[in-house]
């Protein structure tokens, strides 16, 4: 466990609650928070699902690329990164300096948000079933080596919140 760290990472497959647990998280430190799609969204001007249509997953992946990078490098900042960054071997190289957390879903909590989630993540349309549980597991193996990993299925943003600050606190460990 990293005592001093740059920042505060958050990974997790989609709709874990990156975004609203790193907004709290951020407010509670009293630091500034970044959310890696909402920068991309506002770089290329185009909602995720706009970008993955009309210029491809692989312009999406690269403008993340950059984004998640520049985030990274931010001090005493809490980031959040969308569910697929985390597999970039850049991104994990430049996140070793960070405390990353991941936050995880059992796959049945999942597939009950399934329909909803599907609306807004191209990564999802068109997949059947097994597909999208095929996917959840490759991506969890990925997932693994975070410095913490909190199983959110029945955590309120709040609680989620309060189970990092307790695990900073009780290792003693500090932004530097
Ligand atoms: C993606 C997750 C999304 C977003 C994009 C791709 C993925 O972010 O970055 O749709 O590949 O898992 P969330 O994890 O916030 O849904």
């Amino acid at each position: 466990m990293k005592k001093n760290y740059k920042n505060i990472c958050l990974t997790g497959f989609m709709g874990v609650g990156k975004t609203s647990v790193g907004q709290d998280l951020a407010e509670r430190l009293g630091i500034e928070f970044f959310d890696t799609d909402s920068i991309i969204e506002e770089a290329v001007d185009m909602e995720i699902p706009e970008i993955f249509e009309k210029k491809g997953e692989p312009h999406f992946r690269e403008v993340e690329e950059k984004i998640v990078l520049d985030a990274l490098e931010k001090k005493n900042v809490v980031v959040a990164l969308g569910g697929g960054a985390y597999l970039n071997k850049k991104i994990q190289n430049a996140a070793k300096e960070s405390l990353v957390i991941c936050l995880s879903m059992s796959i049945g909590e999942f597939l009950k948000r399934l329909e909803e989630y599907r609306e807004t993540r191209p990564v999802l349309k068109g997949k059947s079933i097994d597909e999208v549980k095929e996917l959840y597991k490759i991506r969890a193996v990925c997932y693994r080596n975070c410095d913490l990993d909190i199983l959110v299925d029945k955590l309120s943003v709040k609680e989620a919140v309060n189970r990092i600050l307790e695990f900073t606190k009780s290792k003693g460990a500090a932004s530097h």
